[in-house]
């Protein structure tokens, strides 16, 4: 595999599309094994964890599952702009129901745990995270996501739903920030 470039900065392979792949089906198999006898609602953050949500929720056909498909938008006029989010997009009534969360990534937990407390409201009977990847050494919040595909760094990466100003989703690795 090769290096990239986006914006003049280089990135390396990091996780191959194989590694990926046989991990999001482990991560199925756990879903499986938990939700058996319900019918868990996938609700996948966009836009970054869309790969990773068609990936994983194709990966638990052996029970009945949904997805729905949500926007985090920042608000406007507040003066932490930019941490403070909401929801948008989001139809579905969660009353007493199984919800798993689909992130690409949780770095910090700040949009991970404001997007839980914005569900809660709902009175789901539980509320599931499910994320690709997850920076431990990065977390400023009490946020322990209940299915990781990968441990990582505090470091930069790309590829596979992770964007760098938008770019770089389609890449079909995950790439990481090359130290110069
Ligand atoms: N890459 C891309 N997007 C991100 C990252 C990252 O490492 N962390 C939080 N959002
Ligand atoms: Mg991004």
């Amino acid at each position: 595999m090769k290096q990239v470039t986006y914006e003049g900065l280089t990135f390396e392979p990091y996780i191959t599309q194989a590694e990926i792949a046989a991990r999001v089906k482990e991560l199925g198999k756990d879903i499986v094994r938990d939700c058996a006898g319900k019918t868990p609602l996938f609700v996948c953050v966009l836009n970054g964890a869309f790969p990773f949500a068609s990936d994983l929720f194709r990966a638990v056909e052996d029970i009945d599952a949904e997805i729905t498909f949500i926007r985090l938008k920042s608000y406007e006029g507040t003066s932490s702009a930019g941490s403070v989010k909401q929801v948008l997009g989001l139809h579905e009534n969660l009353k007493g129901r199984t919800v798993i969360v689909v992130e690409d990534i949780v770095d910090t937990g700040n949009t991970i745990h404001r997007l839980i407390k914005d569900l809660e409201q709902q009175e789901p009977a539980e509320i599931k995270v499910a994320t690709l990847l997850f920076k431990p050494e990065a977390l400023v919040r009490p946020v322990k996501p209940d299915y990781v595909g990968f441990n990582i760094p505090t470091k930069f990466i790309i590829g596979y739903g992770l964007d760098l100003n938008e770019k770089a989703r389609n890449l079909n690795d995950i790439y990481i920030l090359k130290e110069e």
